[in-house]
């Protein structure tokens, strides 16, 4: 079984995904956070993020594993735990310029898949459907309005102990969105396939009620 979850910044995805692999008893890929573990060690390491060779090297010198833990996601850079590091703010702002280059995209694309080879996967990003699981058995394009999806990550960052400031976070949003739809490898996109659900006015156990009775997995 694969499950292919795309859709914009605070959609709900990674709540889905991380729910309907539990429920399914299948693995959860959380194919942002590589992109971010990535753009954490660009920053701590003072990389250009406009010089591409300098990038490029830095990808490929960088081991990203993803680790489960009782639902929970953990993610390790070059062995170090950087869970919490890859959701700043300042790590949200950049990702999408890292994530714009096509060689950082084949390196991650190429990981991805190969983690989907061996096991069954729900998988969330960006372009899972388009370039990752283009044969994927189901593929969602999760969306919600703007003013929602930014009340919602500003929840989360509040949560999380930084300090918000509301229009700034829905800017933040509005302009990675512009970067993930508008570049020209793996932007995000509504495909043909693609079931759309918007989940501005449902809760997470709405979303996930209706994609388990759309993949026939409710009873
Ligand atoms: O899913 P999340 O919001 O954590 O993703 C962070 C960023 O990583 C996205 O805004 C996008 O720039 C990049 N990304 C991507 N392709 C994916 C997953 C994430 O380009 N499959």
């Amino acid at each position: 079984m694969k499950i292919a979850i795309d859709g914009p910044a605070g959609a709900g995805k990674s709540t889905l995904a991380r729910r309907i692999a539990e429920r399914l008893g299948i693995l959860y890929v959380d194919t942002g956070a590589m992109y971010r573990a990535l753009t954490w060690k660009a920053l701590a390491n003072k990389v250009n993020l406009k010089d591409k060779a300098e990038l490029r090297n830095l990808a490929v010198r960088t081991d990203i594993t993803l680790a489960y833990n009782m639902g929970q996601v953990r993610v390790f850079c070059d062995g170090t735990e950087v869970t919490d590091e890859i959701r700043s703010p300042e790590v949200s702002r950049w990702v999408p310029v890292v994530a714009a280059d096509e060689e950082i995209r084949a390196i991650m694309v190429e990981k991805q898949q190969a983690i989907a080879r061996e096991q069954s996967v729900v998988m969330d990003g960006r372009d899972i459907g388009l370039c990752v699981l283009p044969d994927a058995d189901y593929k969602f394009y999760l969306t919600a309005s703007l003013e929602e999806r930014a009340r919602r990550r500003a929840k989360e960052l509040v949560k999380k102990g930084y300090k918000v400031n509301f229009q700034e976070v829905k800017e933040e949003i509005r302009e990675r969105d512009k970067l993930d739809t508008e570049r020209l490898v793996g932007p995000l996109t509504v495909l043909p396939d693609s079931i759309v659900i918007d989940t501005s006015d449902m809760s997470p156990d709405e979303v996930v009620s209706r994609v388990l009775s759309l993949i026939g997995e409710d009873g």
